[in-house]
């Protein structure tokens, strides 16, 4: 079994041999009537700063819908999904791919690095040596824009010199996966390169030649002003890599708006994908800490070339607590003991850059301005076996902020930063509820602290999961 080395820095089981993949099995069928599932398109969306366990809920409702599409993002997602004993860390490939008879679209929205190193075909890669079939059923969007190597220089260089320039606090802490530069290109235009012409080696010549141009131009002064060595690109070489994963993905990228079309109107059900989440989203997240899509289910539109009556159901996931990886403001983070706590036991390290993620108190203000930007149906609640011991709990549910109180969440994030939460508190648990799979043999202060969160968000929390596996899905 070969493993990235995101999944060795984070996974423990990495030793255990691979077996063939499983559907699930059992209540799933029931988790669809539950969430009010039966008809119609769905998004699966992260309502906090990401990592919610969005990627195990998309591998439990894949088994139920016939597409599974990523429409934002790139390689900064790492979305994990444990069959078992096996946990498979999937960053830009759907989390539907481990079903082999559904088709696994990455459209328009998605920035995708190509690279066999850091990229796609790696990805790719690690799944089929892991016995994942990958062939026809993953499609990739010949408009989705190419993160090439210069960008994740560009990404790296430019927090650093924006630490440099002003101070260590004002840095985002990206993934560093070029994932920034590569939209910001894609809004200059001139110098954005598009997965399609990977495919057109006479056009990419041309184009990369201009582009990295510039881009040395740029990077060698960026690099100079932080005091670090820059080789530049040579745009032969790159060329060269370019057509090469160009080829070797050209089985896999089509149109994927007539595909998408063509899947709707054939009366097919898709299930979106949502990476990161509603507070790194672009225009309505903690900007400028944020990441550099729509990350909400406003971001299917764009992303996919599906009109926004598509959707029907919006499934936003969000712990029982808070974390948040990279820098900007965290009200409810715990840089104590409850912290480490939290982080230790819910093992709250990047599951694409190991980092380790700040944990604090679950901030329902945030969670009800997410539910409300995305247009939330129904919730679900991951991570409260984590909770288990600690007495009492706290949630916010407001902030205090230049002498006055505040019901609602405050986006601006120097706003945020000097805000103070206001907590409530609730009765603690303990025990151990992870082999828990009935809703009403939870312990009763875990039931309250669920029907409290329900009541300040406003939309029904129908899963509860006391653990990242499959089983450990609790249906109300
Ligand atoms: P995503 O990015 O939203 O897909 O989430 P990640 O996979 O990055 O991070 C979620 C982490 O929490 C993963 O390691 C999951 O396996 C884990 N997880 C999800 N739900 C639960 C849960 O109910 N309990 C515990 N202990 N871990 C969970
Ligand atoms: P999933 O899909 C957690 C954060 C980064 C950084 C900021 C900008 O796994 O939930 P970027 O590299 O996107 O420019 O970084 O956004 N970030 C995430 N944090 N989970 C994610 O995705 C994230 N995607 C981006 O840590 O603070
Ligand atoms: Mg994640």
């Amino acid at each position: 079994m070969t493993l990235g080395l995101d999944q060795k820095m984070n996974n423990d089981d990495a030793d255990l041999e691979s077996s063939t993949v499983a559907p699930p099995t059992g209540g799933q069928a029931d988790l669809l009537h539950r969430m009010g599932l039966e008809a119609g398109h769905a998004a699966v969306v992260g309502l906090q700063w990401g990592d919610e366990g969005k990627g195990q809920i998309v591998d439990q409702l894949a088994g139920h819908f016939d597409a599974v599409v990523r429409y934002n993002g790139g390689n900064n997602a790492g979305h994990s999904v444990h069959i078992g004993q096996e946990k498979f860390a999937l960053h830009l490939v759907p989390s539907g791919i481990l079903y082999p008879d559904k088709l696994n679209i990455v459209s328009n929205g998605v920035v995708v690095d190509p690279s066999p190193d850091t990229g796609i075909l790696k990805e790719i890669t690690g799944l089929r040596n892991r016995g994942v079939l990958i062939g026809e059923n993953l499609r990739i969007s010949d408009r989705a824009h190419v993160v090439m190597p210069y960008h994740k220089v560009q990404d790296a260089l430019y927090d650093e010199a924006v630490a440099h320039t002003w101070e260590s606090g004002t840095a985002i802490g990206t993934t560093g996966r070029g994932i920034g530069p590569c939209y910001a290109d894609k809004a200059l235009r001139t110098t954005a390169i598009r997965m399609g012409e990977l495919l057109d080696p006479d056009r990419l010549r041309e184009k990369i030649n201009r582009v990295v141009t510039i881009k040395n131009v740029l990077l060698s002064a960026l690099a100079e002003h932080c005091g670090r060595p820059f080789d530049p690109f040579d745009p032969q070489v790159l060329l060269e890599q370019a057509v090469a994963q160009g080829q070797n993905l050209k089985s896999h990228v089509t149109d994927t708006f007539q595909l998408l079309h063509n899947t709707v109107m054939a009366g097919k059900r898709v299930l979106f994908e949502g990476a990161n989440a509603a507070l790194l989203d672009i225009d309505h997240g903690t900007y400028p800490f944020v990441t550099s899509s729509s990350t909400s289910s406003l971001g299917v539109g764009p992303g996919t070339g599906l009109p926004v009556q598509t959707m029907k159901n919006v499934i936003g996931v969000a712990k029982a607590y808070t974390s948040r990886v990279g820098g900007g403001p965290h009200p409810t983070e715990l840089q104590d003991e409850v912290g480490e706590h939290i982080r230790n036991v819910g093992k709250e390290f990047g599951t694409t850059t190991g980092r380790p993620r700040r944990c604090g108190w679950l901030d329902l203000t945030a969670v009800r301005y997410s539910v409300r930007l995305n247009g939330c149906t129904a919730m679900v609640c991951t991570g409260l076996s984590v909770l288990a011991g600690l007495d009492p709990l706290k949630v916010c549910v407001g902030y205090r902020y230049g002498g006055r109180k505040s019901e609602n969440f405050l986006p601006d994030a120097d706003v945020l930063a000097q805000a103070e939460p206001i907590y409530e508190q609730l009765e603690g648990f303990s025990g151990v509820i992870g082999d828990i799979q009935d809703y009403r043999d939870l312990p009763a202060p875990a039931r309250a602290y669920i029907d409290r969160v329900e009541r300040f968000v406003g939309v029904p929390v129908r899963v509860v999961c006391v653990g990242p596996r499959r089983d450990q899905t609790i249906l109300r």
